[in-house]
């Protein structure tokens, strides 16, 4: 996953050189105003599109690796597994788009099962990344089309005209980064594009509580590093004074709700100097950084349902952590 912006509207530009040439990525100053305007709400929130710049990327990178961190390995194998009753799913001669380009492994495990897939397009923001995973992908197979799009998927899109009948890939549960109304007006505006063909989504689940604790609050410290790179990458970037030692990483599940929060806390009272601007905190007062909803098969079924779907295959692990949805669009 990269640099989602849930909620956000207006047109995306669309680069399709390959490798892409044009980053476009948050610019510092989008970068800045989103912090300065998040610090000074009450109460403090980022949006978690921030916590990707290139080291950010990289520690979740890491983060995928971890062993508490199971929803990386559980897609991979769910994808293993069943990825000849998925590619019958998506039926041959599709054009592959995955939202959110990831290093190629997961899309090379569908690629190699689907029956003459047209082309593959992966759309990501951010450039680099989007090359690598692309490259590795077109020199893994030669025979298909890869025409990587930087844009932000988040936005309304404008494809090229289809090479084949469309097919969606939006893997690794990056779906629950979205508040629940974002995710169904976001699967609304895919179902527009993949009319008459069908989006495999990866969602997490709800699950033992202590699980999804350990999966945020890894024993490496990893998640909190990444958390906690936002200041460091606010240091960076906007020449702001944050000291990382004084805020904590604090990710806990809220039931409730059926998401896990990350937070940064203050662990004193502090201001912050960011681009001329001083910005208080209380000891004790948080940045919320992140949501990451769960869902039930059947709760994650009639939001697609709604969104204009018709929810067909599911394929979960046997510990019941991870679901891989098959969701067909009616033509
Ligand atoms: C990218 N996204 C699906 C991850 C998640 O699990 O919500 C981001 C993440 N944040 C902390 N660990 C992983």
């Amino acid at each position: 996953m990269r640099a989602l912006e849930p909620g956000a509207r207006g047109l995306a530009t669309l680069r399709l050189a390959y490798p892409p040439a044009v980053a476009e990525t948050a610019t510092e100053s989008e970068f800045g105003a989103a912090l300065l305007a998040g610090l000074r709400a009450y109460p403090k929130r980022v949006p978690c599109k921030y916590l990707y710049d290139a080291a950010g990327a990289e520690l979740f990178e890491r983060i995928c690796d971890l062993p508490e961190y199971y929803p990386t390995r559980t897609e991979l194998a769910l994808l293993g597994a069943h990825r000849e009753a998925i590619a019958a799913a998506m039926g041959a001669d599709a054009e592959l788009i995955e939202f959110g380009a990831g290093a190629g492994r997961k899309v090379s495990l569908l690629l190699s099962a689907l029956q003459r897939p047209r082309a593959y397009l992966p759309i990501d923001i951010a450039p680099e990344a989007l090359a690598a995973g692309a490259r590795a992908v077109a020199e893994a197979f030669p025979a298909v089309a890869v025409k990587p799009l930087v844009a932000d998927y988040t936005r309304a899109l404008r494809l090229p005209a289809p090479a084949g009948r469309r097919v969606g890939f939006f893997p690794g549960s990056t779906i629950g980064n979205f508040a629940p109304d974002e995710a169904l007006a976001f699967l609304r505006r895919l179902a527009v594009l993949l009319r008459g063909g069908g989006l495999l989504v990866g969602v997490d689940l709800v699950k033992d509580p202590a699980v999804l604790h350990a999966a945020y609050n890894d024993s490496a410290g990893v998640t909190a590093a990444f958390n906690q790179n936002l200041l460091l990458r606010a240091n960076r970037e906007l020449g702001a004074g944050f000291r990382p030692e004084l805020f904590a990483h604090y990710a806990f599940y809220h039931p409730g709700a059926r998401r896990i929060e990350m937070h940064l806390t203050s662990l004193t009272d502090q201001e912050v100097q960011i681009a001329g601007h001083a910005i208080g905190f209380a000891a004790g007062e948080t940045i919320h950084t992140e949501d990451s909803y769960k869902y039930t098969v059947s709760g994650f079924q009639s939001l697609a349902a709604q969104a204009g779907y018709l929810p067909r295959e599911v394929w979960v692990d046997a510990e019941r952590r991870f679901s891989l949805h098959w969701l067909a669009v009616p033509a």
